[in-house]
């Protein structure tokens, strides 16, 4: 695999889970595979798990990772073509990326979208322009649209905890008090719709992921109705889709809590708001899964760079 920018990338997710959890059995058994290779993490945003998991991934296989935060700490990069740079941007996008691609051998990004400008946010303009310029591999910390790595962190968590044939997860809305983006809740349905899971999305009105996302995945506007049986329940914040990036509503009564859940499983990509999306007693219970979640981030991450410099060999 040359690059890992979206759940697409998952050619079966069985082999992909199975491997992953071997990684975690035996984290340093490929210790010499990334020898002398260099991974550039690059952030336009925040982090706290993707930064440190994908970076103990790489010192595991053996490489050196390199970490930038560009927003803060870069040239203001131009992404447009033919853009008289007389503003605030220093430094165009085609030198930007085939200068990293001097110094790395895989790249990995971080860009959030606008939320502000559907169809630029769409056009994954900052990934796709990466993947454009860099001569090397590239992989998504989490785009506009998509987070892979975490979706894939998800899939290996659901796997681990469950030993029936085909157990029920919830992907429900929780409220928030900002906007936030819909990557985690796309990859998530994307990386359920490959597992044999019966999923489904509980969300209010006005609240309905891209249907391109969605496909024929059940949709519930009534929370409890979507939680009957449930074994997992994935809680998870987003803006709307049809009112690009609006906060339509932060209404209290979809916060995640014990009654709710019954005997589910509780998981959520962290960082969470305590009291808004979840109350602390499903979060301070055996039922929360969202510590084991963030542990895989580093599995998922090994796996993909694993197969990235396998291709490069
Ligand atoms: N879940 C996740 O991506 O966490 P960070 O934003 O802290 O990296």
């Amino acid at each position: 695999m040359k690059n890992y920018t979206s759940i697409s990338d998952i050619d079966n997710i069985n082999s992909w889970i199975e491997a992953a959890k071997h990684l975690k059995k035996n984290p340093l058994k490929n210790s010499e595979l990334g020898k002398n290779k260099t991974l550039g993490l690059l952030f336009f945003n925040s982090s706290l798990r993707t930064r440190l998991s994908t970076q103990k991934a790489a010192l595991n296989l053996g490489m050196n990772p390199i970490v930038m935060n560009v927003s803060g700490d870069a040239w203001g990069i131009e992404f447009g073509d033919g853009t008289i740079m007389n503003g605030t941007t220093a430094e165009h996008i085609k030198e930007a990326a085939a200068v990293v691609s001097q110094y790395c051998d895989i790249i990995a990004v971080r860009a959030f979208p606008s939320l502000t400008n559907k169809e630029k946010d769409e056009s994954e303009h900052v990934l796709n322009a990466f993947s454009k310029y860099a001569s090397v591999p590239i992989v998504n910390m989490e785009s506009a649209t998509g987070h892979p790595l975490q979706g894939l962190t998800d899939a290996i968590t659901i796997a681990e905890h469950t030993k029936l044939k085909r157990p029920k997860v919830v992907l429900s809305w929780a409220p928030h008090i900002k906007a936030l983006p819909h990557a985690v809740a796309n990859s998530f349905a994307q990386a359920m719709q490959k597992m044999d899971v019966e999923f489904v999305i509980a969300n209010p009105e006005g609240y309905n992921l891209n249907p391109e996302i969605i496909g024929d995945t059940p949709i519930f506007n009534n929370q409890a109705e979507a939680f009957k049986d449930a074994d997992f329940v994935y809680a998870k914040n987003w803006s709307s889709y049809e009112d690009y990036g609006k906060v339509v509503t932060t209404d209290p009564s979809w916060m995640i809590t014990n009654a709710k859940i019954g005997d589910a499983k509780f998981m959520h990509c962290l960082p969470v708001r305590r009291n808004v999306v979840v109350e602390d007693a499903v979060l301070d219970s055996d039922s929360s899964l969202v510590i084991q979640q963030a542990n895989n981030r580093t599995f998922a991450a090994q796996l993909v760079l694993k197969k990235i410099l396998e291709y490069l060999k």
